[in-house]
């Protein structure tokens, strides 16, 4: 296990069991977002993401998912995610032991072909849970978006006494609709399956205050961390992979070489070609003076 980061951001790089178990305090985090490995068969960093069984991965999965129970606050929060065939397993479990308050359904788009012979996958699903459905941070202010009735089509609500116009914003519904992020975007790290900083925008806004500890135990490209920082709280990633937390330390400690290394991200292939053109331009241009 490897140690990086200051008080308020620490990024530790080893197995999620080990650190949770012995790093972690009990009852010392606001928010937890635990976005783990699916057991779908993704290839992260030539670590695969499939157990030998169904059984193997679920046993696994409530390892952690126990130890992270203990390390929320009473006061906290816990979104959960997994692939579509196992958050039913994940929601039985939990909701003898926490408060399950939304299901909700990350949704996208996909211009690519997903399915030909059946309807392809177009959602993740999330859990959001608390420990104590009477004592919990939830920030509606701070996440409003715009309510159609009122903003768009500018309705009137005659059954109010006296009418007045419907609401321009209003709290969130569960069906979050956000691109995923893709090669393109300024965003994109070297990750498989890179959640969007407006998810987590989103989740960390609602659930937490500032100076808040906010927990991920699966960090991958730090986007939690990195939003967490950004929006003045504090963060814990946990991340597996050497590579991928050096990511972390670039993005979040906005640390830039470690042991000589430099840890800035690859040219974009559209970047270096932008690059080819710009330095045969220059040449032309040397070739006609
Ligand atoms: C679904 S990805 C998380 C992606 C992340 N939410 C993001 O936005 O980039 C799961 C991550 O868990 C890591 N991982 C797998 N097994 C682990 C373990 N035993 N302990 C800690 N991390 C692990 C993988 O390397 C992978 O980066």
């Amino acid at each position: 296990m490897n140690e990086f980061g200051n008080i308020d951001h620490k990024i530790y790089q080893g197995d999620v069991i080990e650190v949770l178990q012995n790093e972690i305090k009990d009852s010392s985090v606001d928010l937890i977002f635990v976005d783990p490995p699916y057991n779908i068969g993704k290839n992260f960093n030539g670590r695969k993401d499939k157990w030998k069984n169904d059984e193997d991965y679920l046993i696994w999965c409530y390892q952690w998912i126990d130890l992270l129970l203990k390390k929320l606050k009473n006061s906290g929060s816990l979104y959960i995610m997994t692939s579509t065939q196992f958050i039913p397993y994940f929601d039985i479990y939990l909701r003898d032991k926490i408060e399950i308050l939304s299901r909700i359904v990350w949704s996208y788009d996909s211009s690519g072909v997903q399915a030909k012979k059946y309807f392809g996958s177009m959602y993740e699903p999330i859990l959001f849970c608390v420990k104590d459905k009477n004592k919990y941070t939830f920030n509606s202010n701070d996440i409003l978006v715009e309510a159609k009735t009122g903003s768009k089509r500018k309705l009137i609500d005659y059954r109010k006494n006296p009418p007045r116009p419907y609401n321009t914003k209003k709290v969130p519904g569960n069906v979050w609709e956000y691109p995923r992020v893709r090669y393109r975007m300024a965003e994109y790290e070297n990750h498989p399956t890179q959640k969007p900083i407006s998810l987590l925008e989103r989740i960390i806004k609602a659930s937490t205050n500032e100076g808040d500890t906010v927990l991920d135990p699966f960090s991958g490209t730090f986007t939690t961390s990195y939003v967490a920082k950004k929006l003045k709280r504090k963060s814990i990633g946990i991340e597996i992979d050497e590579d991928y937390s050096k990511i972390g330390i670039r993005r979040v400690l906005e640390q830039f070489k470690l042991n000589g290394e430099d840890l800035n991200p690859e040219p974009k292939t559209y970047q270096i070609k932008n690059v080819q053109q710009q330095t045969l331009f220059e040449a032309k241009q040397e070739y006609e003076a």
